[in-house]
């Protein structure tokens, strides 16, 4: 299939316009490259070995996106592309509501003037909120964010629910990220968070290479394993093949959009992760123990069973795999793609 991979330059994107490749599918991005480098597309066109088409579009700019899918004609489209931080969305929720949303309404136009009726979104475990039970599950309600940035992903899920129910022949896969970490084994494209990293391993990186003193632990007084908190960690080649996976089950997928966790079912503390990455990169990294950031839970982790039995997918890198891959990527890029 010719798959429009929206915000396809970026961390999660770039590595399932790969995944697509390998599959046999023919990826194209569209992209603005607002939180992304085109230098991904040479690294991209030197893994595959094959050239890789980008466009550079707005895509909260209406009439350039349709002009953009008419001109693709895509069979399908994965929708990446949107702000991603949860600080920044607390700091500047108009502009996260209007480029997420508007985005996501553009390309939905066009997709329904141009009978595209394949989407595959990218969604979150935010979307569960402070209050769902653990593992989560697909089928918890109601879907509760606890920032402007997990709000567009609840939003856009209801709101492309609503359009796949009125479109008879559009099916569409909810893929809800964990935390997604690691990189390519070429060490070639990875995450390269620009400014200040928010999440973790990319902070882990950043000391172990040498541009960041020491990682603050955001609290070590949480009722879990070692004080530190919890998270579900999966690795990005993982779950770039998740969304191969979702896209090649729409054509038998009874409803008409389907909400799955993309995650290991497996929960990895602070501390452990620091401790798997000092293993990958074979030296003690400096810590220190800070307050609580707000916001933060305790403990997330998946039920990933539904993707499973229904996608046929299971995450299979271990938290060491997602280390060694990482070091590779930053050792080899200490300024990411910003040379
Ligand atoms: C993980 C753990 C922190 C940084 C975020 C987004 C979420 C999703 C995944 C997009 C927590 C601790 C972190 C640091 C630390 N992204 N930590 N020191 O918060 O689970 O989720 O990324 O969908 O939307 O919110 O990931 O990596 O920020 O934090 O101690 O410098 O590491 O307290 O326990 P999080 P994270």
């Amino acid at each position: 299939m010719r798959v429009l991979v929206t915000g396809g330059a970026g961390f999660i994107g770039s590595h399932t316009v790969l995944a697509l490749l390998e599959a046999g599918h023919e990826p194209v991005i569209g992209d603005n490259f607002a939180n992304s480098s085109p230098k991904v597309l040479e690294r991209l066109e030197q893994i595959a070995g094959q050239p890789v088409t980008c466009h550079e579009v707005d895509l909260t700019d209406v009439a350039a996106t349709d002009a953009l899918v008419a001109d693709v004609k895509p069979d399908a489209v994965i929708h990446f592309a949107g702000y991603k931080a949860v600080g920044e969305s607390v700091e500047k929720p108009l502009m996260y509501y209007t480029n997420n949303l508007d985005s996501t309404f553009a390309v939905l136009a066009a997709m329904t003037e141009h009978g595209v009726e394949k989407f595959v979104f990218s969604s979150s475990a935010t979307v569960y909120g402070p209050d769902a039970p653990l593992p989560y599950h697909e089928e918890y309600e109601p879907l509760r964010a606890t920032n402007p940035y997990g709000w567009t992903k609840a939003m856009i899920e209801q709101i492309v629910t609503d359009v796949a129910a009125a479109s008879p022949g559009f099916k569409a896969a909810l893929l809800r990220y964990f935390n997604p970490i690691g990189a390519h084994e070429s060490g070639l494209i990875g995450e390269d968070p620009s400014g200040t990293p928010n999440n973790l391993m990319p902070y882990i990186a950043q000391v172990a290479v040498g541009r960041r003193e020491k990682l603050g632990v955001f609290g070590d007084d949480y009722d879990t394993k070692d004080g530190t908190g919890e998270r579900d960690y999966i690795h990005v080649v993982d779950l770039a093949a998740g969304h191969v996976a979702a896209l090649d089950h729409l054509d038998t997928m009874s409803e008409s959009a389907r909400a799955f966790n993309l995650g290991t079912g497996q929960g990895t503390s602070v501390f452990e992760l620091l401790h798997a990455f000092e293993r990958a990169c074979g030296k003690e990294l400096p810590y220190e123990v800070g307050p609580r950031r707000a916001g933060d839970l305790p403990v997330t982790y998946a039920d990933p069973t539904r993707a499973r039995e229904e996608l046929g997918w299971k995450a299979e890198k271990t938290i060491d795999d997602m280390c060694v891959d990482t070091w590779r990527w930053q050792s080899a890029n200490p300024n990411g793609f910003g040379g």
